[in-house]
């Protein structure tokens, strides 16, 4: 047997190997704007990324999300995949601008339809829908009057939250606020590299994540009156970080970033305050933060959805003043998008957050490999051990932690299909599917052969 053969055949073992508890969900997960396309159908309304991708150079590829996948017309293929993984739970978002159009006031009929058909077709083949209310995709009209930068456009996410949730709550039961705010406030408003595309340094970031967080605080109570008994929870990125060196230089610049990455979301949701040291160090570039905000923003939640993909490795550097922080690349395994490839964060992320914050559960919302964009062999198969390797690997730290006792409820993998990775446009794929970019058909690949395997065994 040669090493490829035997390789893959020790990670098949190592995934039949692996069992979760029968009440353990297994979905992919997908957002509006990276499959949807339908840029402007139906009434559909402009978002800060259909403006943002019209811009040269900001996007790899010089790709959109206009097309995408286009999963406003094949979303039944998309339920197909699942089901043919044998998936019981699907994340996706909707898109604000296509149920809302500008953001506030009169909402589209024709939008609801769209997720009223797709909800209605995943809970007639017995898969449950997970739904964001909030994945980047604000709409323009919004952004035109401030966006994340004004205090009132956390008004506006909660009139808009509990407007979906009085149409789509009858059958969704699980409802979250927002995807990653810490992505959005400043990969958005600090940096630039995502949509609205201000780089606004920490000041940016600061305003974007408390209106954010505001938005979130204020919706909760809205989604929870309009439809009693869901379950409500948040999802947040997750960066393990770790210092570059012992030195007390590159251990301070740690944790600054750790602490705008990390506990300035937590703390606040979970504990009811910013960190201290982040208020005292970005004393002056604060947005104006109200002494009732912080009670808005830590509402009691049903769960916390958890996006881990890496670990950060943080040393003493010149980025974002005042935060004086440097990204390094540890020797190891690396990732199309440069990401270390470094399975134990998952355990390490779960284990920290049960023991500082305490969830009631906690899902995995994503997690998952970015490779250069596949194409199918001659057989016709698009061959991604690597990426299977990568959730076999994950799972099990996965499922260690559950054994330590920590109340991880289900695994997502990002992503079901190949889709518009942001500014990396399709230069880097995610998915459990391939997507022929010419013809847009889908087909799955190994590792969704795998995951499929895992998620039938656990249940
Ligand atoms: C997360 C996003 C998701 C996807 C993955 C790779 O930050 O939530 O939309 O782009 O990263």
């Amino acid at each position: 047997m040669s090493n490829n053969a035997k390789s893959v055949q020790s990670l098949e073992e190592r995934a039949a190997a692996l069992h979760f508890p029968a009440s353990f969900r297994f979905g992919a997960a997908t957002s509006s704007y990276q499959i949807e396309g339908g840029m402007d159908a139906d009434g559909k309304g402009e978002s800060i990324w259909d403006r943002f991708t019209r811009r040269p150079g900001v996007i790899n590829d010089g790709s959109s999300g206009d097309v995408a996948c286009d999963s406003y017309h094949r979303w039944p293929d998309d339920i197909a995949l699942l089901r043919e993984m044998g998936l019981g739970s699907y994340r996706f978002s909707l898109s604000w601008p296509r149920m809302q159009p500008d953001g506030r006031g009169k909402m589209n009929a024709k939008g609801i339809g769209y997720y009223d058909r797709l909800i209605d077709a995943l809970l007639r083949d017995g898969i449950e829908p997970f739904v964001t209310l909030y994945h980047w995709d604000l709409p323009q009209e919004l952004q035109d009057s401030g966006g994340w930068y004004d205090r009132e456009t956390a008004h506006r996410f909660a009139d808009y939250a509990e407007l979906a949730v009085a149409v789509l709550g009858d059958r969704v039961k699980h409802w979250t606020t927002l995807n990653e705010p810490w992505t959005f406030a400043w990969s958005g408003h600090a940096c630039g590299e995502d949509a609205p595309g201000f780089a606004d340094g920490v000041r940016g970031g600061l305003a974007a994540s408390h209106h954010a967080l505001l938005a979130h605080g204020l919706a909760v109570p809205r989604i929870r009156g309009a439809a009693p008994g869901s379950d409500v929870g948040i999802v947040l990125d997750f960066n393990v970080v770790h210092a570059a060196t012992d030195a007390s230089t590159d251990m301070a610049a740690a944790r600054r970033f750790e602490g705008v990455q990390n506990r300035w979301y937590l703390d606040a949701v979970f504990k009811g305050s910013y960190p201290e040291d982040i208020l005292k160090l970005c004393a002056g570039l604060l947005p104006d933060i109200r002494p009732e905000d912080n009670a808005t923003i830590a509402q009691p939640l049903d769960y916390l959805g958890m996006n881990v993909y890496r670990r950060s490795v943080i040393g003493a550097g010149s980025d974002l003043p005042p935060l004086n922080f440097a990204r390094t690349n540890p020797p190891g395994r690396y990732s199309a998008l440069n990401w270390e490839i470094w399975p134990q964060c998952i355990r390490e992320a779960l284990e920290y957050v049960h023991r500082d914050y305490a969830p009631q559960q906690i899902f995995i919302t994503e997690n998952g490999l970015a490779t250069l964009a596949e194409r199918p062999g001659a057989d016709g198969r698009v061959f991604d051990p690597a990426r299977a390797e990568y959730i076999v690997d994950h799972l099990e730290q996965v499922s260690k932690a559950l054994a330590s006792g920590v109340p991880v409820k289900g695994y997502f993998a990002w992503t079901l299909i190949d889709n518009f990775e942001w500014a990396y446009g399709h230069s880097a794929q995610f998915g459990l599917a391939h997507v022929d970019r010419r013809t847009l058909d889908r087909r799955l690949k190994y590792s969704g052969e795998i995951f499929g395997q895992i998620a039938r065994n656990g249940r």
